[in-house]
């Protein structure tokens, strides 16, 4: 072979660096949900429901791990602490000494019987006074019989294994289970907790947003952090600037609330006609109805300048009329009777 013929069939570090921007290039378009990239993997990152948490942190400082029910909304972390906590309960043995159940797995009656027996008698040498774990993700969606059999299996291993459910609703957890675990329950995150996370994902990511944006985010969110970062993402790569609050409730498709205000301000000024061709142009726009009760709804309860009583007597027209509309009377007759009640209701005051 020639000298010029191995020079070819040998990637010269030219090529190799061009086949390398190639790849990133290639890679470019994908990205790691955030959700997932930012997924806390220490409780000391876990925001918000300091009790709780702080009762997780003080179990996994002493190693004393009762089973345990977490109970609450989703995206508040209790997917995320759980494994946390096992992780630094279990250091390096994370791998072999956790079973992790979800909703995605069958489980049934004889998964119970089979698998989590069979990982619950197994021997897994562990520090000492760890358990194993069997995390059940999402258990309100096991079947009764199955939670039966976990009774007794609970018991049985309860000197080297202990259970981690997570749950949304701790009632559909038979009481059984419920009496043999400690419930630890979380509630939806305060919006500055939110934020202080959206602002952390923004500087990582090196994103550049608007106020209102962020606040739209928020709004949408309703204390739900998954939701608040895959709406961030999402407006993100819509916009591919700067984040606005445009993009953010094109992504959520949701009516804008400033809409909704504006019609709201037409019912208190009396002005029921504007009012409602404001709203048939809104429902017009394809929105359904209970989109726009929901954002009536957000938009009278964040309405900083309505007198408290007039707006308690809002709410409880609005909450009457998101029932009618869920017993699936959805027409937008209603809302135009909604609003047609609240300009009353001003003239009444
Ligand atoms: N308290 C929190 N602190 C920081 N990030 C959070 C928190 N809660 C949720 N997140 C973010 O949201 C994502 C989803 O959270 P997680 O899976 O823990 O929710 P969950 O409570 O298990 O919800 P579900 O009931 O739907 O299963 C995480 O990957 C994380 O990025
Ligand atoms: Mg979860």
């Amino acid at each position: 072979m020639t000298d010029t013929a191995v020079a070819a069939s040998v990637p010269s570090e030219a090529n190799k660096e061009n086949s390398v921007a190639k790849a990133k290039k290639s890679m470019a378009g994908y990205q790691v949900p955030w959700v997932e990239k930012y997924r806390p993997r220490v409780l000391e990152d876990v925001v918000g429901n300091e009790e709780t948490v702080s009762r997780l942190r003080a179990i996994s400082r002493t190693g004393n791990l009762p089973n345990l029910i977490l109970a609450g909304p989703p995206g508040t972390g209790k997917t995320t602490s759980v494994h946390a906590l096992a992780r630094q309960l279990l250091g390096a043995s994370y791998k072999d000494a956790v079973l992790e159940l979800n909703a995605s797995d069958a489980r049934g009656i004889d998964v119970v019987r089979n698998r989590i027996k069979s990982f619950a008698m197994n021997k897994v040498t562990l520090p000492p006074g760890r358990h194993k774990i069997i995390i059940l993700d999402e258990a309100d969606s096991m079947t009764s019989a199955a939670q039966q059999a976990l009774r007794r299996t609970m018991e049985l291993y309860s000197n080297t294994t202990r259970f981690c459910l997570a749950c949304n609703v701790s009632t559909k957890i038979i009481e059984a289970i419920q009496s043999r675990a400690a419930i630890l329950r979380y509630s939806r995150l305060a919006n500055e907790q939110v934020l202080t996370c959206l602002l952390k994902v923004c500087q990582a990511e090196s994103i550049s947003y608007t106020n209102d944006a962020l606040e739209a985010i928020l709004f949408t969110a309703e204390g739900d952090m998954r939701h608040a970062l895959n709406n961030l993402q999402a407006s993100y790569f819509l916009t591919n600037g700067i984040i606005s609050q445009t993009s953010v409730f094109k992504v959520c498709d949701q009516p804008h609330p400033k809409t909704v205000g504006q019609i709201i301000s037409h019912c208190t000024k009396g002005d029921t006609k504007a009012a409602c061709d404001q709203m048939q142009a809104l429902w017009k726009s394809g929105y359904s109805t209970n989109d726009i009760i929901g954002t009536v709804f957000k938009v009278v309860k964040a309405h900083g300048e309505l007198p408290e009583a007039l707006k308690l007597e809002y709410l409880r027209e609005i909450g009457f009329t998101q029932m009618r509309i869920s017993d699936g009377v959805n027409s937008p007759l209603q809302l135009l009777g909604l609003l047609a009640r609240l300009a009353q209701k001003m003239q009444q005051t």
